[in-house]
């Protein structure tokens, strides 16, 4: 049932192009963007005046990416957070404010109680999941399902693509509901959005270069991976994954803040991973490379595929297909997870079950 791949998480990682595809099918309608399940009308949507994202883990990760889309487009103030906290925040929740909750179970203990803490409170409740009727589809007032079908290794790969792109697809319904999108922007854009698939299949068809980072940093003890923007979003999914996979410890942080302490951790052949690709903030990550190799450290740099000046500032490079900055999240979290990968099968770690996690979080 592993479909000839050694392990569930290496064929799930392999799935993700389907995911990608299944998502987005049916969603353009004669040339028009709808996600019918929402449970709202335009009326509703153009009034929302905040965001919160509300998840856990992995899921709260897509929620950061979610974050700077909806930012970005629609131009709505958009706040993420871990369900445990919001939940016993008393956050400030009004009938325009619309409460995303992300969960691939779907019956997180902590994300079903902000859904009814959101509820109570008279929010409006978006869910995100992967489990056909779960608790988080029942109590929120819309869903979307992410298609990525039964994810079986503890660690969350197509899950997080499925909860990415579906986050995607809501920005952009926020941004053309919010009059800052007209429809022939939106379909440009879906067309991007559905190029992903073949994206991450030239990915995936050749891995080479992730594999050989990941033997140059699988003896580490610790690791950081860092970047701006988009790139500082899925910096923290990149460690979350290395972390509970291989047992290397791992942090994120906004490349900006290495100054502010954690540049104190380099010295020789400490592992920096540094996602790179194509933004505006680009040479600002360069710095942070350059600042960071001054150090000893050994960088790994994700890129853009044409991006020849970067070898001169990485001692590794992972190349990613060009796509506009809003999709990067989608095509460099490839990359991370099969670095994690490599590293926990090149450390002997039972890369499907980790020690002492649980797929489904059904307690506080
Ligand atoms: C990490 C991982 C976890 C989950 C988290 C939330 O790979 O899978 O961090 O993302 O436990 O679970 P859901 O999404 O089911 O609410």
């Amino acid at each position: 049932e592993k479909g000839g791949y050694p392990d569930f998480m290496l064929k799930e990682i392999h799935e993700q192009p389907r995911v990608v595809r299944d998502t987005l099918a049916g969603r353009m309608v004669g040339g028009a963007l709808k996600i019918s399940e929402l449970g709202m009308s335009l009326e509703e949507l153009q009034l929302i005046d905040r965001v919160y994202v509300i998840a856990c883990g992995t899921s709260y990760h897509a929620g950061l990416v979610a974050k700077q889309l909806i930012e970005a487009w629609a131009r709505i103030p958009t706040e993420v957070e871990v369900a445990s906290e919001f939940r016993y925040r008393n956050p400030i929740i009004t009938p325009t404010t619309l409460v995303v909750a992300v969960s691939q179970s779907g019956e997180t203990a902590d994300t079903l109680a902000a859904i009814r803490e959101a509820r109570i409170k008279g929010g409006k409740v978006f869910g995100i999941t992967n489990v056909i009727g779960s608790p988080v589809a029942r109590e929120s007032d819309g869903v979307i399902y992410t298609k990525a079908n039964k994810e079986i290794a503890v660690a969350s790969t197509k899950s997080f693509l499925g909860q990415v792109v579906s986050l995607t697809l809501l920005s952009m319904v926020l941004a053309q509901a919010k009059g800052k999108f007209t429809q022939a922007q939106t379909r440009l854009l879906f067309g991007e959005l559905a190029d992903t698939a073949e994206q991450i299949e030239r990915i995936l068809a050749d891995t080479t270069a992730i594999e050989e980072a990941a033997l140059a940093c699988k003896d580490a003890n610790d690791a950081l991976f860092i970047g701006r923007g988009m790139g500082s979003a899925i910096s923290y999914e990149g460690a979350l994954k290395l972390k509970e996979i291989s047992y290397l410890h791992a942090e994120a942080y906004a490349a900006g803040e290495m100054k502010h302490g954690p540049i104190a951790l380099l010295s020789k052949g400490f592992p920096v991973i540094a996602v790179a690709t194509q933004s505006p903030v680009y040479d600002k990550v360069i710095s942070n490379i350059q600042e960071s190799r001054t150090r000893g450290a050994l960088v790994v740099a994700v890129a853009t595929e044409g991006d020849e000046e970067i070898r001169k500032h990485a001692d590794y490079v992972i190349y990613v297909p060009r796509v506009r900055d809003a999709f990067s999240a989608i095509t460099v979290s490839v990359p991370l997870q099969l670095f994690a990968r490599a590293i926990a099968v090149a450390r002997g770690c039972d890369v499907d079950q980790p020690r002492n996690l649980a797929k489904s979080v059904t307690v506080e």
